[in-house]
């Protein structure tokens, strides 16, 4: 299986993947070493760079084509945001196999007809797994296209059958103290806790996530379950789900606890609307090389034909 977009396009194919994989050493060797520092994915050279753990076989889903190639497993993997693990890019691939993640359960309940518990086969079997290509950009203006494997997520959601008070979900992450170092820091206000309106929950491009590459979720990438939502900064989507939750309100999540001018409850990816501390207007592209050129930002993260209707009428300089 290739995981390229619709330019069909892999470094591996302009080069070979010898003289780019060598080329990436030498960069990293050679170039701005204190720049590379902020680059994981290079500054852990070649090793480990193939698809790795348990297979989760998945039709692939064209529907929502992206133009990239996707990032490498390297890239994938070592360049992380999971502050349970720390605060560092390294830091969730160095310390989040240690996690336990069996036996493992997911409690969806609120204001739903059908609460259940499901463990994570069961939650795992409960659609057909299928395989899209998404981009992840996060609020810190980079970039990655990752080719995961997950359905969408309105499908449990039809299946728990929400009540007319569900008008928001909110999804909890585990919090397992012995194991994770960045909850003793408290950097946020743990568990991990993010929410969405109910249609955008029930989107169809809101993927319920089992799998990158075509394998198990990495722990540092949220195994065994998580969320993503692809026209949103990836801190909308949580990690290591324990929790699925329904109810009227609107709930405050760890991000808006911890700077609530700084981050908003919607979060969709806009260029015209700059993070305090970071400009949207543009991203960098993880893997892309020290010089390559930055990447202008597209409104709702490319998504934009999907998702738009979605906020007719609201201003997205306010509800941001
Ligand atoms: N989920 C939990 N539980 N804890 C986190 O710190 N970080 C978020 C999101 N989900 C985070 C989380 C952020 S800021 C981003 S950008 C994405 O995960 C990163 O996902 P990735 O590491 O798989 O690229």
């Amino acid at each position: 299986m290739r995981y390229t977009g619709d330019i069909g396009l892999l470094p591996s194919d302009i080069t070979p993947e010898s003289a780019w994989r060598s080329r990436r050493r030498f960069i990293q060797g050679v170039a701005l070493a204190p720049l590379a520092l902020g680059v994981s994915g290079f500054a852990q050279g070649a090793s480990g760079g193939s698809p790795a753990g348990p297979v989760l076989p998945a039709e692939r889903n064209a529907e929502w084509p992206v133009i990239d190639a996707a990032n490498s497993w390297q890239d994938i993997t070592t360049y992380n945001n999971f502050y349970e693990f720390g605060s560092g890019k390294g830091d969730p691939a160095d310390h989040a196999g240690h996690m336990r993640l069996d036996p493992w359960a997911v409690r969806i309940d609120g204001a739903v007809r059908h609460p259940m518990t499901l463990d994570i086969d069961a939650l795992r079997q409960l659609a057909p797994l299928e395989e899209r290509v998404y981009r992840l950009r996060c609020v810190e203006a980079w970039s990655m296209v990752v080719p995961w494997t997950g359905y969408a997520l309105s499908h449990l959601l039809e299946r728990v059958e929400p009540t007319e008070e569900a008008r928001y979900v909110v999804f909890t992450t585990a919090v397992q103290e012995d194991v994770m170092p960045g909850v003793k820091r408290r950097i946020l206000d743990w568990p991990y806790v993010e929410g969405l309106r109910i249609d955008e929950a029930m989107h169809p491009l809101t993927l319920l996530t089992f799998g990158v590459y075509g394998r198990e979720l990495p722990a540092q990438n949220g195994a065994p379950v998580r969320i993503v939502v692809p026209w949103k900064y990836g801190f909308k989507s949580g990690k290591s789900l324990v929790r699925i939750h329904l109810q009227a309100a609107r709930p405050v999540t760890s991000w808006m606890r911890a700077a609530p001018t700084e981050y908003g409850f919607f979060a969709n990816v806009n260029p015209d609307v700059p993070h305090p501390r970071w400009s949207q207007a543009t991203e960098r592209r993880i893997g892309s090389g020290l010089f390559a050129p930055r990447v202008r930002t597209q409104k709702f993260n490319g998504y934009e034909k999907y998702v738009a209707d979605l906020y007719q009428g609201m201003d997205l300089h306010r509800q941001f």
